[in-house]
């Protein structure tokens, strides 16, 4: 099988191709990735020797490299994007560029050299927020209110993949998951920032009041369900994978993280609320479950404390990170620290 993952040298996007060639080693990885700030080639040090993996730095809005890279491939698994809410409100053009013109190429390019199947990786927040209050969860069938300019882009671009399926039969499936967590992931996310500022003794930035809700989801468990959905996922339909069964507030989950690192909890500092902040996200994986036999394979204590081991023994890939321009973005998105 012949595979083109776009945004592969990215936090999901690495560990897919890590895991996928481990599971899959007769199958042939293209990863196109253009390398922005959140791109990291030194993910991928463990398979880029591989015969069977080639890495290409390129955009995915380039349409000529993507029509040249579609060419033999039999699956897209299309990861590439501008993922954080925070640079989304502050900048949103080149969210729209990548995530909805760049998606839209590929679909073309994909239709073009009559791919079998293209995967979309999208995410919950496609739905909006929910109230702390009530016990609803987001499925499939929950109709769309993206809140944010990262939000309205990822919904944009599953409206398009779909669109693609319906009006010329593109062999499509999408699944909108939640909150990643695991190695690899840019230290501008709520997990990583928190392990490595309290390895570092910086104080912990907490939006709001701390009490938004995000549904967990360890990477690798997503990664194992995305080689399901391709293997025997319906094509046209859209999987939701979540982590969790019980909901945890983002300060439960920070003092979590102090607890494994058997830190005191001082260095916590609330900070000025994120704007359109959702409330909560919360996920109903039933169907994946039900269809697939999907489920996390470890509990969030479990694979948390797998994760902070991560960073505590690899301080060398995120010391790298927060140099440089993460100083800069640090000072403005944290002015209050
Ligand atoms: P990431 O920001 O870590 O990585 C994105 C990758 O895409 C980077 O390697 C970057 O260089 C590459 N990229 C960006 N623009 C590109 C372009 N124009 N052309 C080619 N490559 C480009 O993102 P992630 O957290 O790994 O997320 C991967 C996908 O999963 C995204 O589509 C995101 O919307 C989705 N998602 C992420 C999460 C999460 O919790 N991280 C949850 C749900 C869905
Ligand atoms: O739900 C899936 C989404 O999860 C993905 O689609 C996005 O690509 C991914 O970035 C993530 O979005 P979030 O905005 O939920 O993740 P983030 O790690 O930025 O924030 C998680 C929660 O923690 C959120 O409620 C905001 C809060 N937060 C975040 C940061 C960075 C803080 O309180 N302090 C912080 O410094």
């Amino acid at each position: 099988m012949n595979i083109l993952v776009t945004g592969g040298a990215g936090f999901i996007g690495s560990n897919f191709i890590i895991y996928w060639l481990k599971k899959h080693p007769q199958d042939r990885i293209v990863n196109l990735d253009a390398l922005t700030y959140a791109g990291n080639p030194e993910n991928l040090t463990s398979v880029d020797q591989l015969p069977n993996y080639r890495f290409v730095k390129g955009n995915i809005c380039n349409a000529k490299l993507v029509s040249q890279l579609c060419k033999g491939i039999d699956i897209v698994v299309h990861f590439a994007a501008e993922s954080h809410v925070d640079r989304s409100i502050k900048d949103p053009g080149v969210f729209l560029e990548t995530n909805v013109s760049g998606t839209h190429i590929l679909l073309k390019s994909a239709l073009k050299n009559k791919i079998k199947r293209f995967h979309h990786i999208s995410t919950d927040e496609v739905f909006g927020s929910l109230d702390l209050s009530e016990n609803k969860k987001f499925n499939e069938n929950t109709p769309y209110f993206p809140r944010s300019p990262y939000a309205a882009s990822k919904a944009a671009s599953d409206h398009l993949v779909l669109a693609f399926y319906h009006t010329y039969g593109l062999p499509v499936t999408i699944t909108n998951c939640s909150n990643n967590y695991g190695p690899y992931q840019h230290p501008e996310k709520l997990i990583p920032l928190t392990i490595t500022n309290i390895i570092e003794n910086k104080k912990v930035p907490v939006y709001g009041d701390g009490k938004n809700i995000r549904d967990w989801l360890y990477v690798e468990d997503h990664c194992r369900a995305i080689d399901l959905v391709l293997k025997e996922g319906k094509i046209g339909e859209t999987y939701c994978i979540g982590g969790l069964l019980k909901d945890v507030s983002n300060l439960e989950i920070i003092r979590m993280i102090f607890r494994i690192l058997k830190k005191e909890d001082s260095l916590i500092s609330f900070v000025k609320d994120r704007p359109g902040h959702d409330r909560k996200y919360a996920i109903d994986w039933s169907k994946i479950k039900k269809d697939l036999g999907w489920q996390p394979e470890a509990t969030l204590e479990e694979w948390l404390t797998k994760t902070v081991e991560w960073y505590s023994k690899n301080r060398v890939w995120w010391q790298k990170l927060k140099k440089g321009q993460f100083e800069i973005y640090f000072k403005q998105q944290y002015p209050d620290l």
